[in-house]
This record gives C-alpha cells, structure tokens and sequence, in this order.
C-alpha cells in the first residue's frame, strides 16, 4: 500500500514554502547547551552551490559528474525506474519484478534496519528541519534524549541554524533525499545526486558525513540499495508506522488517533520479541506535538536512543574521529589528536570497535519485562587511558 504521496509532497512544499536560501543566522537560544560534537565555523549564509530547494536535484552539474565518477556502479542492479502518478503510486506497479525487492509493493528487506534489540525504541524523526524542530529538540534536551534525524537536504539549507544544533547535540545525523521524491522513481544518476547534496549540506554545515539512510516512504529496492552501499550508506526503514503525517493542516489523523498507536504497542510490549524503529515526523506543529505528547510513554516502555546506538554503531559518520553514544557503553564525542588508538567495548557477550581515541568500556545490558513494561537497563564503566592523543569526549548521551 502507498501513501498518497502527492498530498505529502504538496504539503512537505507547503511546509517548505518559507522564503529560501535566506540562511538568517538564527542565533540557537541560549539556554542550548554547548555541542558535543564540535561544530565548524559558519558565517550564516551556505557557500556551496546547492540544487532549488524540493526539486529533484540536477545531474549536470560538474559536482555530479565528479561524484558520479568517483563511484563504482558495476554491481548495483538495473531494475528499472519507475515513474510514480501524482496519487502516488507506481503508474505500473507491474512493471515491478519480485526479484527487485521493493519494499513498498512487497516488504521485501535486503540488509535494511527495521528493528532495534528487544527492549530498546530506535528513535526517529524524519524530513527535518523544519520551523518546528526547535521545540521538538528543546523536549529532547530536557531529557537528554538522542534521536536519529532522517535530514531532507532542502530543508537542511533552509534551517541552517536548526541543523547545526542537531548535529551539535550528538544526535544521529541522517540523510533522507534533497527533494523527498520516492526513490524508485528517480534515475541513478538523480538519486546520487540528491544523496551527496544532502551529505554536501551536513558536511558544510555540521562538519561530517552521514552514513545512514531512511528512503522517504519507505520506497526502495535493490537498484536503489546498489547504490546506496556503493555511496556507503545502511538504510532503514521502520516496524511501527504513527501515520503522523496524516496530522498534516487539513489531514484526518488526530492527536487520539496517535496516541491510541502508542498505546496498542505499549499495551503487547511485554509479548516484544524485538525492540523496535518509528516512523515519526519533525515535519508539522502537530506532529512535533505528538512527539512530544508520546514520547515519555516510548522511555516508560523502552529504553529510547537513535538507531546508531541500538546496533552499536559508535561511528555513523565517515569522520570516524567523531564519535555518538551507543547501548554499549560508547560516549559522545570527537578524538582531537591521533585516532589510531581504539577500544574494544562489549555488552553481554556483543562486542564492537570503537576508534574514540584510547578509551575503552564496558558494560552490560539487561533487557527483563515484567507486568506490561519492559525495562532495559545499560550499565557501563569506561576507562579512558592516558595516551598520545588528548581525547575528549562528552557526556554518555543518547
Ligand atoms: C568495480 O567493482 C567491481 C566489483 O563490483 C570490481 O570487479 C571492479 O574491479 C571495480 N572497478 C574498479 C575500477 O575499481
Ligand atoms: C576529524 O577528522 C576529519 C577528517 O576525517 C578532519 O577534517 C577533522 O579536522 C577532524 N576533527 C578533529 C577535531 O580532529
Ligand atoms: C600521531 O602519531 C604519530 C606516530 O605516533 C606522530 O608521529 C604524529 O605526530 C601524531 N600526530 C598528531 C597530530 O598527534
Ligand atoms: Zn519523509
């Protein structure tokens, strides 16, 4: 089943129709915190050439021809693109095989994320930012809780000032097209280009490159995969779905009906066999309301953090001396001298590499449920040992 994907199109437009490419150096207020992860200097206004904002991003450009260059493509699968109707779906859903693994027509995953370790809420917001993320990230900052932020790259050069706090806070930083147009309807050489000017735009504004991927509408298949893992990118896609985005101004779904998918999945945690990933939106007022109204439930219930965290992966940027929190033990932060030392960290038997200088850790998480909650609990000591470089890292945050 397909959402309507020109009703969201016309209103991700509407709720992107600001005027643009007016970076006003919006000073962040200055009850935010300090950024964990060290951002580099900007001036308020962008310097790279950036595509028109929510227009599929061109493939003519001499930046585009670099980077198409650059890739490897032999092994990416040629299943063929296929236009999308203004309804938004497939104009000829038969002209999908079975073979492409189009999640969309049949839930097919291909090494996509969909869940997180039973116990544990990977955390997601997707088509940020927006004019209403500042208050979503002042709820999360109230609670130290780190979300994974599933970036369009136009509204990324809209809200420049939003962007940077996000990436500064130790969020998980992710990419999720320049123009939201489904991805099995763009051409190789367009979907590349909508993945590194977004990356352009995070690397310009946050000083790092992102390396996961959430495909708007869940819309993906093995060609789109090839190219993604040759760009070096995971994706993820999500297990529960708010359908928040139908809280859109003049959208059916009410902040009970929200609530009420909330609660259902409250209500069989205690059956979980696995954690899970959401699809939530920073997209509308009302949406960020719903986050905001849920998410104490989600920490009650399950112990939240970005999807980084819940598989461990201390290293979602491709700066591997940046360094985000993670279920086992691994603490926010940047290595500012060599990064040839690392740790290795492990929980309950699981264990991971993590480059973050010369620290090391351990700990150990213990998912238990009992009478409608399930509770996990993280623990963790972490050494950090004197070495050649200074290491600096920030609070264990998620
Ligand atoms: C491109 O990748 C293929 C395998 O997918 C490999 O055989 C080939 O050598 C690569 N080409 C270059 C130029 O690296
Ligand atoms: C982190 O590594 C990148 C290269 O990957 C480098 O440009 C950047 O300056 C480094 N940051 C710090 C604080 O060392
Ligand atoms: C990194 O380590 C190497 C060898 O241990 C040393 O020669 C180099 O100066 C170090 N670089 C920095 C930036 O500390
Ligand atoms: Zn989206």
């Amino acid at each position: 089943m397909y959402l309507k994907l020109s009703v969201i199109a016309a209103l991700v437009a509407v709720a992107t129709a600001a005027p643009s490419t007016t970076t006003t150096a919006a000073a962040t207020p200055s009850s935010v915190a300090a950024p964990i992860i060290p951002l580099p200097p900007f001036s308020g206004t962008l310097v790279g050439a950036y595509p028109t904002q929510d227009k599929i991003a061109p493939t003519d450009t001499p930046l585009v021809k670099q980077w198409l260059a650059e890739l490897n493509l032999t092994s990416v699968a040629t299943w063929p693109v296929v236009p999308f109707t203004a309804g938004g779906d497939p104009q000829n859903p038969k002209a999908i095989p079975e073979a492409a693994c189009d999640w969309t027509e049949t839930n097919c995953i291909n090494k996509d994320i969909t869940t997180c370790p039973l116990g544990v809420w990977g955390l997601t917001y997707d088509d940020g930012p927006t004019e209403f993320s500042g208050k979503l990230y002042d709820f999360l900052d109230t609670t130290d809780q780190k979300a994974t932020l599933f970036y369009i790259g136009s509204n990324v050069v809209e809200n420049p000032a939003l962007a940077r706090r996000a990436c500064g806070a130790g969020h998980q930083i992710a990419v999720h097209t320049w123009s939201h147009n489904p991805s099995t309807s763009l051409t190789n050489e367009q979907f590349i280009a909508e993945i590194k000017y977004t990356e352009m735009a995070i690397k310009e504004l946050c000083g790092f490159t992102p390396r996961y991927f959430r495909p708007p509408y869940g819309d993906i298949d093995d060609r789109i995969r090839g190219l993604l893992w040759a760009m070096g990118y995971t994706s993820v896609i999500w297990d529960y779905d708010t359908n928040d985005w139908m809280m859109a101004p003049g959208g059916t779904r009410t902040m009970a009906q929200v609530d009420a998918a909330f609660a259902q999945w409250i209500a069989v945690a205690p059956t979980d066999k696995t954690g899970h990933v959401t699809l939530e939106h920073e997209l509308y007022a009302n949406t960020v309301a719903a986050a905001i109204e849920n998410l104490p439930k989600i920490q009650a219930t399950w112990k939240a953090m970005p999807v980084s965290a819940c598989i461990n992966d201390a290293h979602p940027y491709h700066e591997t001396n940046i360094t985000l929190a993670t279920m086992n033990g691994a603490k926010a932060g940047i290595s500012t001298g060599n990064t040839t030392a690392s740790a290795t960290v492990s929980v309950g038997g699981a264990t991971a590499t993590s480059s973050a200088g010369s620290s090391t850790a351990s700990g150990s998480a213990d998912h238990s449920t009992s009478a409608g909650t399930v509770s996990n609990v993280v623990s963790s000591s972490v050494t950090v040992m004197a070495a050649a470089a200074a290491v600096a890292l920030g609070q264990m945050l998620f």
